[in-house]
């Protein structure tokens, strides 16, 4: 188990920049997720934590040593690659020694380790295959093996599972997973997929833009995102939003006029009334207010249509303007049918500075 330190680290592409200053820190033992949209940099990132990309500025530290400008096959690490090209003539047995063949690894010891990480990755009674005989989530298990044999103190995963459907990528999540508690290494995954991040990771990192917005565990990250961006990027249903401006008794104030008390709101640092703001709520915190204020500016949603989910139904709402969605029992519990006044508690919101995106 090696940590890794990513200092300040920027790259361009000709004028393009597409890192801009990445410092991430990950512990030894860790899942970090690199969690972002495509074309945010995120396998420019991890080339060059593989030293298969070259860096225009900061610094690589694996293991605590300095490996800015280090060869590859000097970082300790193991790739998998989102396309996971295996050698369609040699048997998965060759496949999986040979990287340890042209290193010249005596014979001995490559039996050893394809024997050991064939067990790991149950992939022992297919080691005589060749790559055509294999279903895609088997020929996934080949290429993370390949990664294995190598390294097991730190692996990097480039979107490992987005070739598979969704049933075996599940059933891969579910792997990944054990096999990282099994060896105890330090892994750095990356994804575009929020629901694989939030399964897999210990912490998650959301970049955009070449800047990471936030790192925090899965569980802050969907509870407290630091910024709009990723208050918008995770979760699904998206996170329900409305614009407005903070008045000076900690009311928030739509458009349209309706107030929302904020004094239960954890703010960041003393609101300055005036801004304007983006209100957040997830959908799983909106619920139909108990106590309904019937004050002249309270929220009021009008129901378009639900989805049903089997246990509990998905209620989509109009709300000032605005799409907003609620759960709702699907047995027993009333589904408002008129418009009503939605409620939730404020500690559980997110406010973002609408200028800026950042949480305040
Ligand atoms: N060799 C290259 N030359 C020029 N531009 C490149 C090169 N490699 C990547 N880029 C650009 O850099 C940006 C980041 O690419 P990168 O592959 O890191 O994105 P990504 O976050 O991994 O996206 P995806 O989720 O689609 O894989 C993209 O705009 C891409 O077009
Ligand atoms: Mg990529």
């Amino acid at each position: 188990m090696i940590g890794v330190g990513i200092r300040g680290v920027t790259k361009s592409y000709g004028a393009l920049p597409i890192l801009r200053g990445i410092d991430l820190t990950i512990d030894p033992g860790e899942f970090v997720v690199l969690l972002g949209p495509s074309g945010c940099g995120k396998s420019t990132l991890l080339n060059i934590v593989a030293g298969l990309e070259p860096l225009d500025d900061g610094a690589i530290e694996i293991a605590g040593e300095d490996m800015t400008h280090a060869d590859p096959s000097k970082r300790h690490l193991a790739m998998v690659f989102q396309s996971y090209a295996l050698f369609p003539t040699m048997s998965v047995r060759q496949n999986l020694g040979f990287g340890m063949r042209i290193n010249r690894v005596p014979k001995a010891e490559i039996v050893r380790r394809v024997q050991s990480v064939a067990a790991l990755l149950q992939i022992e009674p297919l080691l005589d295959r060749k790559p055509a005989q294999l279903s895609g989530g088997q020929r996934q298990r080949v290429a993370i093996g390949r990664a294995l044999v190598r390294s097991t103190r730190l692996c990097l995963f480039d979107e490992p599972l987005s070739n598979l459907d969704a049933q075996l990528r599940a059933d891969m999540r579910v792997e990944l997973r054990r096999l990282h508690a099994d060896l105890g290494s330090t892994m750095i995954y990356v994804t575009h997929d929020q629901v694989e991040a939030m399964t897999l990771a210990s912490r998650v990192a959301v970049i955009n833009r070449g800047k990471v917005e936030q790192v925090d565990t899965p569980q802050k990250v969907y509870d407290r995102p630091a910024t709009l961006f990723v208050a918008r990027f995770v979760g699904s249903p998206a996170i329900n939003l409305l614009e407005g401006v903070l008045m000076a008794d900690r009311r928030f104030r739509s458009a349209t006029g309706a107030t929302v008390d904020l004094s239960g709101y954890a703010f960041a640092s003393t609101p300055r009334p005036g801004t304007e703001v983006v209100l957040g709520v997830r959908p799983d915190d909106v619920r139909v207010a108990e106590a309904p204020a019937r004050r002249g500016d309270a929220l009021s949603a009008v129901p378009a249509f639900t989805e049903s989910l089997g246990p509990r139904s998905l209620l989509w709402l109009e709300l000032d303007g605005q799409r907003w969605s609620m759960y709702v029992d699907a047995k027993g519990g009333a589904i408002p049918t008129g418009p009503f006044e939605p409620g939730f508690d404020a500690a559980d919101a997110s406010l973002f500075d609408k200028t800026t995106g950042v949480r305040l």
